[in-house]
């Protein structure tokens, strides 16, 4: 079978956006720069960022570094950011977005996404069940379309956003969500999220593609389907796992701060999974969902949030 590329996906506003991106969550300060230096060097072409990572600026540098040295045009890489839940009130989307646009040295991003339907008090840090407030989308929303039509957002979406608050936003947005970014993988594929996005004309991107490894949750890269898939093609576990979400029509976001396993994440534009094996993901047993009770309050609390605001 001839493998289909599919570097990249059209958004319903006509722009391609990368099939891999290289997810920055928990890139540590000192290192995520070098980071993204590789991933351009080594051909990626789409960053996936966000204000709450606390790495913007450093990320920025990078950038302006590899714009100086004519490894890269600005307009050859796609970057994402998002808004913070305390930044939702409708005049602080802007002063957000500009801070964003402040540390990352740049104009415009490609995409920008509201990070979570939660709302939090304005200045607070982090999660906590203290600072929540109700989330006003509709504003929220109203704000964002406006980055949109002032050309500092090319297009504008979503991320953790379920089937029934997508719905709820389609039916007020002017300009519609082109993007909803959510954790996807082969223990967690997420079918009718991804159906109803594809039915509305949304991109469904992935992050945690690999399942975030080493973390509590499901152990993705263990999973037996994917390594019988992986030894039959002679592939690594996680290149299977990703070239997965791209078959199935995701954009994907490994996370990697090591040189080898960036390039071997993006590894998985040459080949594909042949047809015969796409089934059998359909056998693997999903997660009966994403949201853990653990040893740690902190880490309890983003459950606790992911539970009450953004079960699918
Ligand atoms: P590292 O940065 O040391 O490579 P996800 O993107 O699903 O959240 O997963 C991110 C985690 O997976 C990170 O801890 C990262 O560690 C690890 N990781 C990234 N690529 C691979 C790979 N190809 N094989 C195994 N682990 C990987």
């Amino acid at each position: 079978m001839m493998a289909q590329a599919r570097r990249s996906f059209e958004l319903n506003t006509g722009a391609k956006i990368p099939s891999i991106g290289l997810g920055t969550w928990q890139a540590a300060p000192g290192v995520v720069g070098d980071t993204v230096t590789t991933a351009i060097k080594i051909g990626y072409r789409h960053i996936d960022c966000a204000q709450a990572y606390a790495n913007e600026k450093e990320i920025g540098s990078a950038l302006q570094k590899l714009f100086a040295d004519g490894v890269v045009k600005r307009d050859e890489v796609w970057i994402t950011s998002k808004l913070w839940c305390a930044d939702h009130a409708p005049e602080d989307v802007p002063e957000a977005l500009n801070r964003t646009l402040r540390d990352l040295q740049l104009d415009y991003v490609d995409l920008y996404l509201v990070h979570w339907p939660v709302r939090m008090k304005k200045g607070s840090v982090g999660f906590k069940t203290e600072n929540l407030e109700t989330p006003d989308i509709p504003s929220t929303w109203k704000a964002m379309e406006a980055l949109c039509d002032s050309g500092k957002a090319k297009a504008i979406g979503v991320s953790n956003f379920s089937t029934k608050k997508l719905g709820d936003l389609l039916a007020v947005a002017r300009i519609p969500p082109s993007v909803n970014q959510v954790e996807c993988h082969p223990v967690w594929q997420q079918p009718k999220l991804h159906e109803f996005c594809k039915s509305k004309g949304i991109h469904l991107s992935g992050y945690s593609p690999l399942g975030s490894p080493g973390s509590i949750k499901t152990e993705v890269l263990k999973n037996p389907v994917l390594n019988t898939v992986a030894e039959k093609l002679g592939k690594t576990p996680a290149q299977v796992a990703l070239r997965w979400g791209i078959q199935a029509g995701h954009s994907v976001l490994p996370k990697s701060t090591n040189k080898n396993r960036i390039k071997e994440n993006f590894d998985v534009l040459d080949w594909s999974i042949p047809d015969d094996l796409l089934p059998k993901f359909a056998e693997i047993e999903q997660a009966s969902g994403l949201l853990v009770s653990t040893p740690w309050p902190r880490l309890n609390c983003i459950c606790y949030l992911l539970n009450v605001f953004c079960a699918p």
